[in-house]
């Protein structure tokens, strides 16, 4: 860390919230302005230097989580540690896989990342989901259930009566509704401690969901089109390419109150509840695709990326000389990093 990176200086935590969103704000976030002459920024590999490995995993890493709630920025406590220190102490979530001959996962497993050191929670365990709020809830969707982080013993309660072989979880901000995606393709909301389950008849075949920071959810079914369920019901998601081969949904940054990116091919989109969608600006090369993402926190952002976890501090970025090709567009940004550096200091105030 560099010394310019003062113990308890608030203005430098804003910087570093500023440069993080520059970086997956734009990498994945909030679309720059509407400029024609706008700059699309390519990914590559050369974006995943081994400097900013934070782990090395033995199988593909499919699901990455950064909770934004009080597990991780509790601003009671952050008074007593460094921005250092804090960093460190970041407990990021993670799901590794592998895919058999058949072209079917095989689970290896969900850990918690909790001071550089990986334990495994559950051995089933498939995707996880935080609430965004000061509590400081984690919850895991498993093959048999629901389970939630017991962070005194480092470790997954089971949770609720739910036992479904689940493959994605999404929770809402606050309260304790949490939506699971079943095996089979059925999507439930959850509630009353686990114990109550209903079946969302409107959600046909989903494969993915998301639920953003306004309790809207995202899927998409075999089409590959992304389609939101809203209090005014399904929408389909429109401005998107027709035929896509792969596609990925992808839990939002906190910037983005009613919307989440989606990975259409190589393309970053950003799509809303309202049913637009929008070119983020970021393209991916066909081989730098992270196989996870969490861009939740302004903070500080993880990738997964050839079995990989790499982290991406924007503070460090700017300050270093290893990704100058990052650091020259986060400073053609500059004013767009301007105004979601209002969101994030607001952002902070009510965390
Ligand atoms: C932080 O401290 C205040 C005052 O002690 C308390 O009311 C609040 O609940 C605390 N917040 C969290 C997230 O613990
Ligand atoms: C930690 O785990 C042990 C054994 O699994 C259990 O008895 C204990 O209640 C747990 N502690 C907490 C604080 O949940
Ligand atoms: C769960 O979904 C059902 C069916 O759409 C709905 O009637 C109910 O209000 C939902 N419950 C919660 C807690 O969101
Ligand atoms: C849809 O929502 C986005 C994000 O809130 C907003 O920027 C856009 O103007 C809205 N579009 C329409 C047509 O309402």
């Amino acid at each position: 860390m560099p010394t310019i990176l003062c113990k308890n200086d608030i203005t430098m935590k804003i910087i570093t919230s500023i440069t993080v969103l520059s970086l997956i704000g734009f990498v994945l976030g909030a679309p720059t302005s509407n400029d024609e002459d706008d700059e699309k920024f390519l990914i590559t590999k050369s974006m995943f230097p081994k400097e900013f490995i934070k782990y090395k995993a033995e199988h593909e890493i499919v699901n990455l989580l950064l909770p934004i709630n009080s597990l991780n920025f509790d601003e009671n406590e952050s008074s007593e540690s460094s921005s250092e220190e804090s960093e460190s102490e970041l407990l990021l979530f993670f799901v590794e896989a592998d895919v058999d001959s058949n072209g079917d996962r095989v689970d290896q497993g969900l850990y918690v990342l909790k001071e550089d050191k990986a334990t495994k929670l559950l051995d089933h365990g498939r995707d996880a989901a935080a609430s965004g709020d000061d509590s400081k809830l984690v919850f895991f969707g498993a093959k048999d259930g629901i389970y939630v982080y017991n962070k005194d013993n480092n470790s997954a309660d089971k949770y609720g009566t739910v036992d479904d072989s689940i493959i994605a979880i999404a929770k809402e901000k606050t309260g304790d509704v949490i939506y699971i995606l079943t095996e089979n393709h059925e999507v439930f909301n959850v509630s009353n401690g686990g114990t109550t389950k209903e079946k969302l008849d409107d959600v046909v075949n989903a494969k993915e969901i998301v639920v953003d920071y306004s309790n809207n959810l995202y899927f998409y079914s075999d089409d590959k089109q992304a389609y939101v369920r809203s209090a005014d019901g399904i929408k389909k998601i429109e401005g998107l390419p027709e035929n896509p081969s792969s596609v990925k949904l992808i839990k939002p940054p906190f910037i983005l109150e009613d919307g989440v990116p989606f990975i259409v091919d190589n393309v970053a989109y950003i799509i809303y509840a309202n049913g637009t969608s929008e070119h983020s600006g970021i393209e991916f090369k066909p081989k730098a695709k992270p196989s996870a993402y969490a861009p939740e926190a302004a903070m500080i952002q993880y990738y997964a990326y050839d079995k990989n976890i790499y982290e991406y501090n924007v503070l460090t970025i700017i300050l270093g000389t290893i990704l100058d090709e990052l650091k020259n567009y986060l400073n053609k940004n500059s004013e767009d990093i301007q105004s979601l550096s209002t969101k994030s200091r607001k952002y902070r105030q009510r965390a």
